[in-house]
């Protein structure tokens, strides 16, 4: 698959992703606040400020951020799915966060002037990106000199069973090919040599890297079940193409191997995410 036809089918997987990041939203806020308060500490926002959030979803740093500028500043939510853009705009609505914009962008290729922007957050976006560097060379171009970036992608599988042991079930049943290095996917961006290469080639001085962990909870297995089904991306759709019979073979298989992060029914499994600053 070209960069072309990856991005396609990248949309379209993001776009049906967006009912299940709404129902979400304040799931994904609770669980990775760490994440969040880390990547603002370092992007550092202040009153009158311009900031942009990339791969944005339904908004969950952008809004914080949107506190931290003020009614003199701005941010700018943004994603490539259309209908992550339209939940972020009810919900900034609803918020009634006036300093708020909601725009389609593709954050590999930003429809916005040179240097117009003080910060840039993207949380849990470059690494699903078929060209992170076009997306990190777009990001310093929006900035104004001196203007930061912080973002979040998350650290290998080790640290991310959540993610990690689905995946190899669906590799070790058939249903995915093994990622190739490289390949973009939730654990893409896991090696820091490689993170690092990608800021400095776009531009950016001594990228800070930082680990913070935090935790996946679920009610129980069906909750987790829905979890991946409705939000994790390339493996929810793997998952929703599955026929029943072997949906329910995988279902049991994945049970199994998050069972030792199971107490009293309820699942908590362990996550990191590196957030990376720079400017
Ligand atoms: C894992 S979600 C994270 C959403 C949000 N940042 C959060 O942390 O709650 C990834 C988001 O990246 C967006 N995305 C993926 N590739 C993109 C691209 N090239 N440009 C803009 N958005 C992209 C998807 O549409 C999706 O909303």
């Amino acid at each position: 698959m070209d960069e072309r036809e990856f991005k396609q089918v990248s949309r379209a997987v993001w776009e049906a992703m967006a009912p299940g990041w709404v129902a979400r939203h304040a799931y994904f806020e609770e669980i990775a606040r760490p994440v969040t308060v880390r990547m603002l500490e370092r992007l550092d926002p202040s009153p009158g400020e311009e900031i942009l959030d990339l791969a944005a979803g339904t908004g969950i740093v952008g809004f914080a951020a949107a506190a931290m500028v003020g009614p003199e500043g701005k941010v700018i939510v943004s994603d490539f799915a259309e209908a992550m853009v339209a939940a972020a705009t009810r919900r900034a609505g609803e918020l009634r966060l006036d300093n708020v914009e909601c725009r389609v962008l593709d954050a590999e290729a930003l429809d916005l002037p040179d240097g117009c922007v003080d910060g840039v957050a993207c949380r849990w976006g470059y690494m699903l990106m078929a060209d992170p560097g076009a997306a990190l060379r777009e990001t310093r171009r929006v900035l104004r000199e001196g203007g930061r970036v912080a973002c979040a992608v998350f650290s290998g599988p080790e640290r991310n069973p959540w993610a990690a042991l689905p995946a190899r079930i669906l590799v070790e049943c058939g249903h995915m090919p093994p990622p190739k290095p490289g390949d973009p996917g939730i654990l893409a961006l896991a090696d820091r040599d490689r993170l690092r290469g990608l800021f400095t080639t776009a531009g950016f001085g001594g990228p800070v890297i930082e680990e913070v962990d935090f935790v996946v909870r679920a009610d129980d297995v069906d909750d987790y079940w829905n979890l991946l089904s409705h939000a994790a991306g390339a493996i929810a759709m793997v998952l929703n193409r599955l026929d029943a019979d072997e949906r329910d073979r995988v279902r049991t298989r994945i049970a199994g191997a998050i069972g030792r992060f199971s107490r009293d029914g309820r699942i908590a499994i362990p996550a990191q995410s590196l957030v990376v600053s720079a400017s």
